[in-house]
Formats: C-alpha cells, sequence, structure tokens
C-alpha cells in the first residue's frame, strides 16, 4: 500500500488484519501510521501551499457528463468554489478533433477515510479519546470534488481566450489543474475590452484574481442589487458609483436615507472637476397630470363618499394648476377655494359654485378638513426633510430643478446629483420619484436624446418605489415609470440599478427586466427563494452560500459578467464618511438638555391638538 493512494478493498482488510494481531489497543501514542508491511510509523503532518501555477491537483473520476464531474482531489490543493480546469478533447463535428480546456467550478467536496469505520469513531467518542493519540490513520482522508462545468477556451496559447459551452464529456482518468492567477484572470476577464471594464473586488475563493465588470453592460442594461442589512449594499454602490464618475458618466441617486450622503465630500476631493449636488425635493406635478394630485390627496386625506369625491374633482377641474409649481401652495388655494363655496352654501348663494350647486356645504367642509390634512401632512414631511439636512451643516442641499424645463441641472456629465428623500413618506416619495423619472426619460425617448445625456439611476430602497403587487402598489407612480424604464432604458441610455434588501417585496416584472444582479447575503428564505425563481442559470448549490456570505461578499451574475462570480467587493474607505451612520444615541443622551424639552413639549402638544381637530368628522 502507498501512502497518498486510495486504498483497496483487500488493504484494507489487510490494515485491519495487522491492527488486530498487533493486538494494540486504542488509545496508543502520538500520531502515526501504519504502512503496508505492517510497520507504524510517525505522523508528520506538515501544511501544504498552493501557490504554483497550473499545478496537477487531481484525476477526473470514471463518470462524466457535459454539465458536470467528479475528481479525486490531491489533499488540500483546491477548496469549494475554486475555479478549476481540465485538458480535453472535442469534437468539432467536421471530423476533426480538438484540444481544448475545460473550466470548471468545485460545487462540492465531499471527504471520506475508509480506514475509520463507524465502530472506531464510536469507540473515540465513548472513551473519550483523541485520534491524535491513536493509530487511526488520519492521512487516508479522501477528499471527491464535484465540479459544474462553465465552458471551454481553445488551447491556443497567445490567443485571447473566450468561453465557449461544452458540448462532450471530459475523458475520466484526465488531470484536473489549479490555474495560474492571471490566466484565471485574462479568461474572467476575456471580452471586456471595448466594453469599458470596471473593476469590482477579488474573487473570495482566490484573493489575487481581479475580477472585472462590463460598465457598458452595466449601464445600458439593469442591475439588480440585493442583500440583507448591512450586507454591504451601499458599498457596492459606492464602488460603481466610483467607476462610473471616473468615466464621466452622468449620476443620479435616489437615496430615500442619505446612505449616500458619504460620496460628496470625499469624492469631490477625489474628483476634483466633478460636480456632486445635493437635491431635496419640492413636491410639484407636471400639468396636465392632476391624476398625480388626486392620488396623493386621495391617499394621505380621509377616506372620502362618492358626493366627496365629486366635489374634490370639481375643486380640481376648476383651478388651475401650474406645472412645476408648489403642491403645498396649490392644495392651499384648493382649501380656500372649498371654504368659501361651503360659505357662499351657508348663505345660499351659488357665486363661484357653478357645476358644485348640488353639494352640500357640509359635504364641502369635509374635503377642506381632507385636503388641510393631506396640506400639513405634507408640510410636515417637508419640515422632516430640512429637520434631517440641518443634521449635515457642511452639506450644501439645494432644490431639485425642474426635470421638466431644466433636466440639464439634474442630469450632466461629470455630474452626480443625488435626491435626499428622508422625512418623506414612500406614497409621496413614489410621487416625486415617478415625476422626475418620467420627465427625465422623456428627455431621453421623445426629446430625441438631444437635452440629456445617457444617464444611470441608481434607486436605494427599490421596495418603497416599485412594491410588489401583494404589498399593494395601487396609487403608486413609480411603478409604472420603472417599469417602463425598465422595458425600455436600454434603448434611450437610461439604466437602472435597483437596490433591496427585500427581493421578494419587490414588482415581478420589473425584477424580470432586470438583467445583471449582485446578491449579498441574504438569511430569509422567501428572499433566497425569489432569487431562484427569478434568476435564469441559478444553481441552487450557489444559493446555499447566501446565508453565509460576510460583508462585501456576493454572487456577480447576468450581463454584466462572463461566468458568475463570488466575488468580494472592493471597499472604498476612502468614500465613506464618518459622520454620517448609525444615529448615536448615547451622545444624544449626554448632550440632552432638560431646558430645551419643556419647549418642545408644548409645540408638540399644540401640533397634536391640531392633528387630533383634524381628525374628528362632523357627519354630513
Ligand atoms: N466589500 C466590503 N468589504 C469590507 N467591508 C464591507 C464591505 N461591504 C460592507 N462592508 C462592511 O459592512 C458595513 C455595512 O455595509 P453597507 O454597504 O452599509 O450595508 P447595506 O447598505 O447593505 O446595509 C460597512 O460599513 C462595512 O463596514
Ligand atoms: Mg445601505
Amino acid at each position: 500500500m502507498k501512502i497518498g493512494k486510495k486504498a483497496t478493498e483487500a488493504e484494507k482488510k489487510a490494515y485491519w488484519r495487522v491492527v488486530k494481531k498487533s493486538g494494540i489497543k486504542l488509545p496508543l501514542k502520538k500520531p502515526t501510521i501504519i504502512d503496508s508491511k505492517g510497520k507504524i510509523h510517525e505522523l508528520n503532518l506538515k501544511p501544504h501551499k498552493i501557490s504554483y501555477p497550473w499545478i496537477s491537483i487531481g484525476t477526473i473520476l470514471g463518470q462524466t457528463s457535459i454539465n458536470d464531474y467528479t475528481f479525486h482531489l490531491k489533499k488540500f490543493k483546491a477548496k469549494k468554489g475554486d475555479i478549476v480546469a481540465a485538458e480535453a478533447k472535442l469534437p468539432t463535428g467536421d471530423g476533426k478533433v480538438i484540444d481544448v480546456v475545460v473550466w470548471g467550478r468545485i460545487m462540492e467536496i465531499i471527504s471520506s477515510n475508509d480506514f475509520l469505520p463507524n465502530e472506531a469513531t464510536k469507540e473515540l467518542t465513548e472513551g473519550n479519546i483523541n485520534i491524535q493519540d491513536t493509530i487511526l490513520p488520519l492521512t487516508k482522508n479522501d477528499a471527491v470534488c464535484t465540479v459544474k462545468n462553465l465552458g471551454y477556451t481553445e488551447n491556443i496559447t497567445g490567443r485571447k481566450l473566450s468561453l465557449k459551452p461544452l458540448n462532450y464529456p471530459v475523458a475520466p482518468g484526465g488531470a484536473v489543474k489549479y490555474p495560474a492567477s492571471k490566466d484565471l484572470e485574462s479568461l474572467l476577464n476575456a471580452d471586456m475590452n471595448g466594453k469599458n471594464p470596471i473593476f469590482i473586488g477579488n474573487l473570495v475563493a482566490r484573493k489575487d484574481v481581479d475580477v472585472h465588470v462590463s460598465a457598458d453592460n452595466m449601464v445600458s442594461r439593469h442591475v439588480l442589487v440585493i442583500g440583507m442589512t448591512g450586507s454591504g449594499k451601499s458599498v457596492w454602490v459606492r464602488r460603481a458609483v466610483r467607476e462610473l464618475m471616473a468615466k464621466q458618466y452622468p449620476i443620479l441617486i435616489i437615496d430615500p436615507h442619505g446612505d449616500n450622503l458619504g460620496i460628496v465630500q470625499k469624492a469631490k476631493k477625489l474628483f476634483p472637476k466633478h460636480q456632486i449636488k445635493l437635491f431635496y425635493p419640492k413636491i410639484s406635478a407636471p400639468k396636465n397630470n392632476k391624476e398625480v394630485i388626486f392620488t396623493l390627496i386621495e391617499k394621505l386625506g380621509n377616506k372620502l363618499t362618492e358626493p366627496q369625491y365629486e366635489f374634490l374633482n370639481w375643486l380640481l377641474t376648476n383651478i388651475e394648476y401650474e406645472s412645476g409649481t408648489s403642491l403645498i401652495h396649490y392644495i392651499a388655494t384648493l382649501v380656500q377655494r372649498s371654504n368659501a363655496a361651503a360659505d357662499n352654501k351657508r348663505n345660499k348663494s351659488n357665486k363661484g359654485t357653478s357645476g358644485a350647486g348640488h353639494t352640500g356645504a357640509s359635504t364641502m367642509g369635509v374635503v377642506s378638513r381632507s385636503l388641510r390634512k393631506v396640506q400639513r401632512k405634507l408640510q410636515e414631511m417637508e419640515q422632516s426633510n430640512k429637520n434631517n439636512m440641518n443634521k449635515f451643516p457642511h452639506l450644501k442641499f439645494e432644490e431639485l430643478p425642474d426635470p421638466y424645463s431644466q433636466p440639464e441641472k439634474i442630469i450632466q456629465k461629470s455630474q452626480v446629483s443625488i435626491l435626499y428623500l428622508k422625512g418623506y413618506e414612500s406614497l409621496p416619495s413614489s410621487t416625486i420619484v415617478s415625476i422626475l423619472l418620467d420627465c427625465l426619460f422623456n428627455h431621453r425617448s421623445v426629446g430625441l436624446k438631444t437635452t440629456i445625456p445617457p444617464f444611470f439611476t441608481v434607486l436605494e430602497e427599490a421596495q418603497n418605489f416599485i412594491p410588489s403587487k401583494s404589498d399593494g402598489q395601487e396609487g403608486y407612480p413609480s411603478v409604472s415609470t420603472i417599469k417602463k424604464i425598465a422595458t425600455e432604458g436600454r434603448k434611450f441610455g437610461a439604466g437602472l440599478m435597483l437596490v433591496s434588501q427585500r427581493p421578494y417585496r419587490l414588482d415581478d416584472t420589473v425584477c424580470s427586466q432586470m438583467n445583471s444582479y449582485i446578491i449579498l447575503r441574504l438569511k430569509n428564505e422567501r428572499d433566497q427563494r425569489f432569487v431562484k425563481n427569478t434568476m435564469e442559470n441559478w444553481d441552487s448549490e450557489e444559493a446555499k452560500q447566501l446565508p453565509n456570505f460576510a460583508n462585501g461578499q456576493g454572487i456577480v451574475s447576468g450581463q454584466i459578467t462572463n461566468i458568475p462570480l463570488t466575488v468580494q467587493i472592493k471597499f472604498d474607505d476612502d468614500l465613506t464618511n464618518d459622520d454620517i451612520g448609525d444615529e448615536n444615541f448615547i451622545s444624544d443622551v449626554q448632550n440632552w438638555k432638560e431646558s430645551s424639552v419643556s419647549k418642545k413639549k408644548k409645540e408638540f402638544s399644540k401640533n397634536f391638538d391640531k392633528v387630533f381637530d383634524a381628525d374628528q368628522r362632523r357627519p354630513s
């Protein structure tokens, strides 16, 4: 029996005969092995190193298929997730046979030790014995790897590697090799030339292999970024944004939580010639789109009866709204007009209410109160947004320019525009984003691509903008806007990157239009199932990794890459901002001043009363 080779049945039996005959009882002493002559040797446990290019790491087992094969692995020479190569011969179809390299990924490694029967392990357990102290051979572990084929490349040195689908299985008995980093790298980055490769990180399995993705495919198609909170989504966004900035690509970031404010100051230093704009929204609507206004009022206000709706409609039809102006101001006008109409009604005058003559004063009163509630809610959100901005006195926020008449102020070469939405509830946020994206997209599609250049939109917290049908998307105008961009954006240079921690709560039509994915850590069962259902070519073996990813580790797949890869995303720590991040409650308490509390309390109770008043409905 030669050490390192798989034992035959006869050898195994002989081994146990020797053990029995020798009368050796467990435990023995130092780790040892027994050779074929029954001699006992001390075991030499030295760590193995793998660093040689294209070393042979194993031999293909007896049965192979187009999709996968198994091989016997030399100890410690490869690990799960590694990309390995096997030399093979393929028929070309015209009678010739060519030499190729078949690339594959190790999906599973099963280790077994034929010399470690169950009785022996049982004895170790029950006797509380350390295996190191016995004669049991630790060196006899066999590792068998399952490899999923990725495709083949032609075996011609100097020729660019391009991966083609395999049409013939690799031959059993062939050698499996561990490719050198630089060869693996050139495989991963093949065809990237002319597609603007951008560096995103390194293979998790091989830290020395750089991974690039195609910026062209990223900005023209769409990318879905998913992972639970803290898995590294924002870090990935910063990586992508930074690379696109270097290419002067116009970027729009919709930022509901301010995760991307950190980019501002540091990116200004890194890209001094760039414009980095921070915008806060103005709630407005496009002309002739009273539907948007109606929906907002309907969703934010009180529930109205038929006649009340009718009167609201009458108000909206009769009072002009000037496109782009403040919606809060417009609603204030509606309230005034509604109150005036109610007054007239009570005074038995029909002045100014022609067409609403049949509406009673109390109905008008209910509509007024509902409108006031909407007005107050919008004002509160605006104020809350302002308060949040005040937490960053060193950052300059500007009001979002009208995307209809001044899109070039939002989308421009070498400009990053961040729309800060913190403080706004999801419905007004959806309205704001829908109007903005709709306008910008129209400038590209209807506007014949002349007013603004192609641009890339990053949408953080995407579940707020494209909720799934079961989460209720009715009244969320951003759903249809984003659907349109997802389906047609490619033609017009309007790419999307949707970021979410809750993939199963996203609209599935939009998701099905995404063709590249960054999938970070996901623990939730439903989220994992969503990933399996949404992605083509998804292997359930790969899904098993999802819950175990460390921060910034994820699967990159789809059109931005040649092969689905498990990557450690590069962390641009020079783009994080120290004063943005988690709330610091401890220092909040330490800086707490009792004196300011009573004033705030008074203010609060006043507001509270107002809200309470508004909810009292008079019977109509
Ligand atoms: N690629 C990465 N490399 C190293 N650390 C990372 C990486 N991605 C994330 N992290 C760590 O995890 C934290 C949370 O990442 P973040 O991107 O903010 O998560 P998310 O946006 O998914 O909630 C980061 O502050 C950082 O410390
Ligand atoms: Mg984040």
